[in-house]
């Protein structure tokens, strides 16, 4: 008998247009792993007021990220995408999670730490709480396999832990996920700084660019790109200017190291900036073209965010239907 296709789950949050790094690190992985997987994914506006958001552009965000996502080429034939506030079971399955993750768990989180020191004034219990809904999210669909960029692996591992013990305390339910990250760019780096990975909470507008950027702008932040004082475009230990360029190089040319080596032996690291920044704003330019024609039609986004939200609420309704039962809850009629 033919084995059931895995199931993949990502999440991504509307805290503003999305960035080369999103797109590198996690979006642009999304659209190929329609083929082979199950997918459902998510617009996570629930773990974006974690922070301060303002209320009109949180609503703009989410429609907007919804809206970038399907012009990446998420297909709604093959795949769930939905915003997370439309759909219950996230919250509920996130009380029960949060009643079986442990305080010590929830304080080694270095996002938890990184953002509570960056907003000090609004230390939050969902803020610390987040990776539990983090958990909710996968584990409400069963997920196999979650592709995210590195950063999210230690979230990753706390929502295995939490599963394993529901399961040892309340019997077998949830799937212990699997973290999948992409080998080339998991972790595009600031161009001003890159020893930081790249974030559009990033002061210096020239230390990140945007999916949405035209591509004059995209060729002028790469040209500014920080290198180093050697000339050589090859990938080595301390050289992290060009091995960050050389990742984005390779990642949206499917180029190796060797090749773009030799393709830039004897010529400049100007040169080679250039290069990126073109092959960067052309990779791009679909994306933009797809995004304008969809945000412009809001009847069709709504149809789409209001009939994914009932699919994703049959689906995980069974099993957090089933986590109620386990802990003890009484079943409804
Ligand atoms: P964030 O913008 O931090 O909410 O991240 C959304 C997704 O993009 C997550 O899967 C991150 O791992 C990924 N991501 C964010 N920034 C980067 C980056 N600079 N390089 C690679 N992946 C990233
Ligand atoms: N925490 C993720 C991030 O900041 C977003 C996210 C929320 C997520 N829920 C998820 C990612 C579930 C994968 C699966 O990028």
């Amino acid at each position: 008998m033919a084995e059931e296709k895995k199931l993949i789950f990502s999440g991504i949050q509307p805290t503003g247009t999305f960035t080369l790094g999103n797109y590198i690190g996690a979006i642009r992985n999304w659209a190929p792993l329609q083929d082979q997987y199950r997918c459902v994914y998510c617009v996570v506006d629930m773990h974006a007021i974690t922070v301060r958001q303002d209320p009109v552009k949180l609503r703009q965000h989410t429609l907007e990220a919804y809206a970038l996502l399907l012009a990446c080429g998420i297909d709604l034939d093959k795949s769930i995408l939905f915003i997370q506030s439309h759909v219950r079971t996230h919250a509920e399955l996130n009380w029960l999670l949060c009643c079986n993750t442990q305080f010590g768990e929830l304080s080694r989180m270095t996002q938890f730490k990184d953002k509570s020191a960056r907003h000090a004034d609004d230390v939050n219990a969902g803020l610390f709480t987040y990776p539990s809904l983090m958990a909710a999210d996968i584990l409400a669909y069963n997920a196999d396999l979650v592709p995210v960029g590195a950063d999210q692996k230690q979230h990753l591992e706390l929502a295995r832990n939490v599963a394993q013990r529901f399961n040892q305390r309340y019997g077998e339910l949830f799937t212990l996920p699997e973290p999948y990250i992409p080998d080339v760019g998991a972790r595009v780096m600031s161009l001003q700084d890159p020893t930081k990975k790249m974030s559009k909470s990033d002061e210096n507008p020239n230390a990140c660019i945007l999916i949405l950027d035209d591509k004059d702008t995209i060729i002028r932040k790469f040209k500014r790109a920080v290198t180093d004082s050697d000339a050589e475009v090859c990938y080595r230990e301390g050289k992290d200017g060009i091995n960050n360029l050389m990742s984005i190089y390779s990642s949206v040319t499917g180029k190796s190291y060797e090749e773009i080596t030799a393709e830039f032996a004897g010529r400049g690291y100007g040169d080679f900036k250039v290069a990126v920044g073109e092959a960067v704003a052309d990779h791009l330019q679909p994306i933009r073209d797809n995004f304008a024609r969809l945000i412009s039609d809001k009847a069709y986004l709504k149809e789409c965010y209001t009939a994914n939200a009932e699919k994703a609420l049959r689906y995980s309704q069974r099993i957090v239907a089933k986590a109620f039962h386990k802990v003890g809850f009484v079943d409804k009629g």
